[in-house]
């Protein structure tokens, strides 16, 4: 299969190599894409050296499938030309994910929504996938009402430049570029992505209203605090969510038990909860921290962490193109 991996030199894009030769997704032809400004440059794929090429001449190899991070501008204007030419694009960014024409996917939960007629497929944003990784199984057996999250979200999720930002500031240099408008080292910022008019930001909005598009159910309202922290890797998020029906605390533990891709860390006794430094560079979701709200009715919580650049995104990513392999939809 020849694969386009277009961001190849960004944070998803450098993990999405990894993954696709851990899995051993069944790549024939690789072509490393990027911006002009590394067009040229030598990346290593198992063993093998390849040129990043542009998009220009990316779209003219006609990929079989195009796994896209490399910003919401470029997959706007980039994945309509890839889908002309028969490629099947996986796309990273925000710009289709609302789409009402364009499939929101995490295969374990709507994997079967995907038909040869999606051509430009888009993957959620890594807050939601880590989110709906662990509600959809409780949402299914309990029904969700109100959910209340607020999230804790590492420098990768924004780029290699916020990540070189941490890294200044932890050696001292306070000024180097700035991916934020803050410092980062020893602070919490609480705006991820740009603000909107009512007064979320865009990460807060994507929180909203992705779960409800990828459920198939938007029956739950949802409310949402985006903060930035100084992690390296991981996201971790504090959810409170009220159900219709009453449940049982061992129940939710077995049912998150039993949900492929999710693993539960809960062992007060041995101070055993999911952290980011135990997630970074894992698949799964991991889940801990599990307790009644003892103010109200039928509510829940919990603490939910993922690694933003695996499950949160090149996981998830190369799942879905393997999902489409396994169900005959992608052929080389
Ligand atoms: N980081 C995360 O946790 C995460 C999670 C889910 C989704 N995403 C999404 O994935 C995308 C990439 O994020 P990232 O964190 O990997 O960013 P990043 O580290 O800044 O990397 C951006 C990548 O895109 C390439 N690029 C930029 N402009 C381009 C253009 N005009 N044409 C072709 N290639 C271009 C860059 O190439 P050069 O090196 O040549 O500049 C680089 O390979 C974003 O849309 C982001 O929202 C990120």
């Amino acid at each position: 299969m020849k694969v386009a991996v277009v961001g190849a030199t960004g944070m998803v894009g450098t993990v999405m190599l990894r993954v696709l030769a851990e899995r051993n997704f069944p790549v024939t032809e690789l072509i490393p894409v990027a911006s002009e400004r590394s067009a040229g440059k030598k990346i290593e794929y198992q063993g093998k050296e390849y040129t990043i090429v542009t998009l220009e001449d990316a779209v003219k190899l006609a990929p079989d499938v195009a796994l896209f991070s490399a910003g919401g501008d470029t997959s706007l204007a980039w994945a309509p030309k890839f889908a002309e030419v028969g490629t099947t694009v996986v796309d990273n960014s925000s710009a289709w994910r609302m789409d009402p024409t364009k499939k929101l996917v995490v295969p374990e939960i709507n994997g079967d929504v995907l038909t040869t007629e999606d051509k430009i497929i888009a993957n959620p944003n890594c807050s939601t996938i880590q989110l709906v990784m662990a509600l959809a199984p409780l949402h299914k057996k309990y029904k969700m009402k109100r959910l209340i999250v607020s999230t804790y979200q590492s420098v990768s999720g924004t780029g290699v430049a916020a990540v070189r930002q941490l890294e200044n500031e932890q050696n001292g240099i306070l000024d180097g570029e700035m991916a934020y408008n803050y410092q980062i080292n020893r602070n919490a910022i609480p705006h991820c992505d740009v603000f909107m008019e009512n007064g979320y930001t865009k990460e807060e909005m994507k929180l909203v209203k992705e779960p409800k598009k990828i459920l198939g159910d938007d029956s739950f309202a949802v409310t949402a605090t985006a903060v930035r922290i100084p992690t390296a890797g991981g996201h971790s998020e504090s959810v409170n969510v009220e159900f219709v029906n009453d449940f049982d605390l061992a129940e939710v533990r077995a049912i998150l038990e039993a949900t492929p891709g999710v693993i539960v860390q809960d062992d007060l006794a041995n101070n055993i909860y999911p952290m980011p430094a135990l997630a970074n560079d894992k698949d799964e979701v991991f889940v801990g921290r599990i307790r009644r709200d003892e103010s109200l009715p039928n509510t829940l919580n919990m603490w939910v962490v993922a690694d933003n650049l695996r499950k949160g995104a090149a996981t998830n990513t190369v799942q879905i193109a393997e999902y489409l392999v396994e169900k005959g939809i992608l052929k080389a």
